[in-house]
């Protein structure tokens, strides 16, 4: 679909998906970094221009130590090992997300991927790190304050563009479809101001077991439903 924009996922259930083949944890997530390379390969095929994956969230943060430094290290790794991949894909890397929790190492290398890759002509892959949505809401809030007391400007007035414009999120288009894999049906923190009007899709699949196909028939899926925008 050529309006097609943006889409979001939250990516669940990798724990699930390793419970239940009597694995540990990690297994799961290294299936899940799996997937998220198949759907980020597959997206850039299809010319999607925007793709949000959720990968850690601020929440995530409070898990046992281990598990963090654990899904940190597969991350680091994973971007030594897939830098080329953007690069022949022409993908645009932009991470979200308070990444100033990370090593100064790994957050050099997200900086300068980001750097890097900015005159990328494909696929612009958003991963959230150490993201929260309300704590985006509260940096807007924050970089606004700021801009307007440096304008000695009391913005009486405020309307919804200007609002918008002080996300960190600001220059991504709102999601289209969100995708949330491993059967929730929340939103956990993710985008809050930018999903006013997205179109929302849970799946029971666990991530690591999510594929190129079923993300083709969410989409069509998605044609079918009727966006309003709250008209009739
Ligand atoms: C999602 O899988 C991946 C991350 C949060 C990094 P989970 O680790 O949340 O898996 P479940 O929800 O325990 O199955
Ligand atoms: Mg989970």
């Amino acid at each position: 679909v050529s309006s097609f924009k943006h889409l979001a996922i939250i990516m669940d259930g990798n724990g699930t998906w390793a419970k239940k083949r009597h694995h540990r944890r990690v297994f799961g997530h290294i299936r899940g970094l799996k997937t998220a390379l198949r759907i980020i390969k597959h997206c850039s095929q299809i010319q999607i221009p925007f793709l949000s994956l959720f990968t850690l969230s601020k929440e995530n943060f409070n898990r046992p130590a281990e598990e963090i430094e654990l899904l940190i290290k597969l991350l680091d790794k994973a971007f030594d090992k897939y830098i080329p991949f953007l690069f022949q894909n022409q993908i645009r890397f932009c991470p979200l997300g308070d990444i100033s929790v990370f090593s100064k190492d790994l957050r050099e290398k997200l900086i300068q991927s980001q750097n890097q890759t900015e005159k990328h002509k494909g696929l612009n892959l958003i991963l959230a790190l150490n993201y929260g949505g309300r704590q985006e809401i509260i940096q807007a809030f924050r970089k606004a304050y700021v801009y307007y007391f440096n304008q000695s400007v009391f913005p009486k007035n405020i309307k919804e563009k200007e609002i918008a414009s002080f996300f960190p999120s600001a220059n991504f288009p709102n999601p289209d479809l969100l995708i949330r894999t491993g059967g929730e049906s929340r939103i956990s923190n993710f985008y809050l101001w930018s999903l006013a009007y997205t179109e929302l899709f849970f799946t029971q699949t666990l991530w690591p077991d999510f594929t190129a196909q079923e993300l083709e028939q969410i989409l069509q899926n998605f044609k079918q439903r009727e966006r309003r925008f709250g008209l009739i």
